[in-house]
């Protein structure tokens, strides 16, 4: 199954949520793929050196017949494998300015290998561009990380009215798996305001492990590791193991009444 992770305000833990879901799917055995179709190339450099990441999922938006196999690169952690980004996803929006398979480029290619990993997860960028709208037409799931602050729910409206627009227009089986609470600090009144809002909006859509604010979680990028490899005992890797068991209830439990 396929799973966007997805909110298009920047910086509420998109990217870390991929990547050590990504990572905690694998560690349980389930063969997972990441997808980074983020221009900014997060989640790649997560993993690989510039210098390794030469072929990225680029062509797929300028190829007919791209191969994704081809650039599908094996992490260091057994069952993960990654589908890297580059920069140049930045111009995919001016190339395929009025073509009207536009939204459909990423689906296409991953009918290819869909059968081939358990879980498919693809990390999106900061907007509501074309490039996030490929992700969600070729997905099955949506997890959306919102970071209770005072604005979290800026834009909460428009990301929603996209994912209606993109269920109604390319893809009926699309659903939101969960919207995970990232970067909580439970000391201040405003961050716990605004989850009470966070929960009365999406009701049992919010998973109920809500990570927080850890230092480990924002330093494991810098040594290119995710969560569990670089701090197994912190309590961002204990929160995403309670969120990747989440995810696989929700997921099969959504698969069985699909
Ligand atoms: N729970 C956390 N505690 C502390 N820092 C965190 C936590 N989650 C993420 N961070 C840090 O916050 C920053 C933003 O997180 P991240 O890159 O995952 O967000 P994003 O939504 O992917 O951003 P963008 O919109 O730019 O793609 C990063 O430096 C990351 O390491
Ligand atoms: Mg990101």
């Amino acid at each position: 199954m396929i799973i966007s992770v997805a909110n298009q305000k920047g910086g509420v833990g998109k990217t870390t949520t991929a990547v050590n879901v990504a990572a905690g799917l694998a560690k349980k055995g389930k063969r997972t793929l990441l997808i980074d179709v983020d221009p900014q190339c997060n989640a790649t450099s997560m993993f690989f050196e510039p210098e390794e990441t030469e072929d990225s999922i680029f062509p797929l938006f300028t190829e007919k017949n791209f191969d994704i196999t081809g650039i599908i690169k094996e992490t260091k952690i057994p069952n993960l494998f990654a589908a890297p980004s580059t920069i140049h996803l930045a111009k995919v929006e001016r190339i395929l300015a009025g073509e009207m398979d536009a939204p459909l480029k990423l689906k296409k290619i991953l009918s290819n290998v869909k059968n081939a990993f358990e879980y498919i997860v693809i990390d999106t960028p900061p907007s509501l561009g074309l490039l996030t709208v490929n992700a969600l037409v070729a997905s099955d799931y949506i997890l959306i990380p919102i970071t209770p602050s005072p604005w979290a729910m800026e834009g909460v409206q428009d990301f929603l009215d996209t994912f209606k627009g993109v269920k109604e227009t390319f893809n009926e089986n699309l659903s939101i798996l969960g919207v995970i609470i990232t970067m909580f600090d439970p000391r201040t009144v405003l961050a716990r305001d605004a989850v009470n809002q966070i929960k009365a909006m999406f009701e049992e859509l919010v998973f109920s492990e809500a990570i927080h604010r850890n230092v480990r979680l924002e330093e494991s990028p810098a040594y290119g590791e995710d969560i569990f490899t670089f701090a197994p005992n912190s309590t961002g890797a204990k929160s995403y193991e309670k969120i990747v068991e989440e995810v696989i209830k929700r997921a099969e439990r959504k698969e069985r009444t699909a």
